[in-house]
C-alpha cells in the first residue's frame, strides 16, 4: 500500500510498492498525459514532478515516493492557461504530440528553478527525445514562455479550432452490406 498526493488529491495505491510510477498513474488514477516511450530512461516521454522535480515516471517506483506529491500534465492547468502550454500553442510546436507532456513538464521544472536559462542549461536540462524533429519550435516556444513570465504579460494563444458540434457529429449514412449473391 503506497500513499502518495497526485495533482492535489490524496492517493491510496493498493499495487506492489515495485510498481514504476508511470503505470499506477495511466493505469490506476487514468492520468493518460504522461506516456510510455522507452520505459528505460532514455526518452522523457514519461517526465512527471516528484516534489517539484522533474522525474521519469517509467524509472520510479511508488514505493520510493511514499508522501511525496507529484504532479502530471493534468495537473498543470484545467484550460491549457499554463504559460508554457500557451507558449506551445503560440509556436505550434506539436507534431504528432506524443513526447509533447513530458517535453512541457521537464520545461515547467526548469523554468520554476531557472527562470531564465541560457541555452547550455536547457540543453542540460530538457534531454528529451522528440521522433518528429520538433526541437526548433521547442527552443522558440521556451524562449516565448520565458519572455512571457519574466514580462509580467500574458500569454494568449490562439484559440482551439471553434468546431461547432453540430458540424462534429454530422450524422454519416449507415454503410451497406455487401451484396452477396444466393448460393445456387
Ligand atoms: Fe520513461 Fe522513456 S518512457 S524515459
Ligand atoms: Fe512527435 Fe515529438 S511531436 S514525437
Amino acid at each position: 500500500m503506497t500513499r502518495f498526493t497526485v495533482n492535489g488529491e490524496p492517493v491510496h495505491y493498493k499495487m506492489d510498492p515495485a510498481t514504476p510510477l508511470l503505470w499506477a498513474l495511466r493505469d490506476a488514477s487514468n492520468l493518460t498525459g504522461t506516456k510510455y516511450g522507452c520505459g528505460a530512461g532514455q526518452c522523457g516521454a514519461c517526465t512527471v514532478h516528484v516534489d517539484g522535480v522533474a522525474r521519469r515516471s517509467c524509472q520510479v517506483t511508488i514505493g520510493a515516493i511514499e508522501g511525496s506529491f507529484v504532479t502530471t500534465i493534468e495537473g498543470l492547468s484545467s484550460d491549457r492557461s499554463h504559460p508554457v502550454q500557451q507558449a506551445w500553442v503560440a509556436e505550434s510546436v506539436p507534431q504528432c504530440g506524443y513526447c509533447q507532456s513530458g517535453v512541457i513538464m521537464a520545461v515547467v521544472a526548469l523554468l520554476a528553478h531557472t527562470p531564465n536559462p541560457s541555452d547550455q542549461q536547457i540543453d542540460q536540462s530538457i534531454t528529451n527525445l522528440c521522433r518528429c524533429g520538433t526541437y526548433p519550435r521547442i527552443r522558440k516556444a521556451i524562449r516565448r514562455a520565458i519572455e512571457a513570465t519574466s514580462s509580467g504579460d500574458a500569454l494568449t494563444a490562439a484559440p482551439p479550432p471553434d468546431i461547432d458540434p453540430a458540424d462534429a457529429a454530422e450524422a454519416v449514412p449507415a454503410l451497406t452490406p455487401p451484396r452477396t449473391e444466393p448460393k445456387r
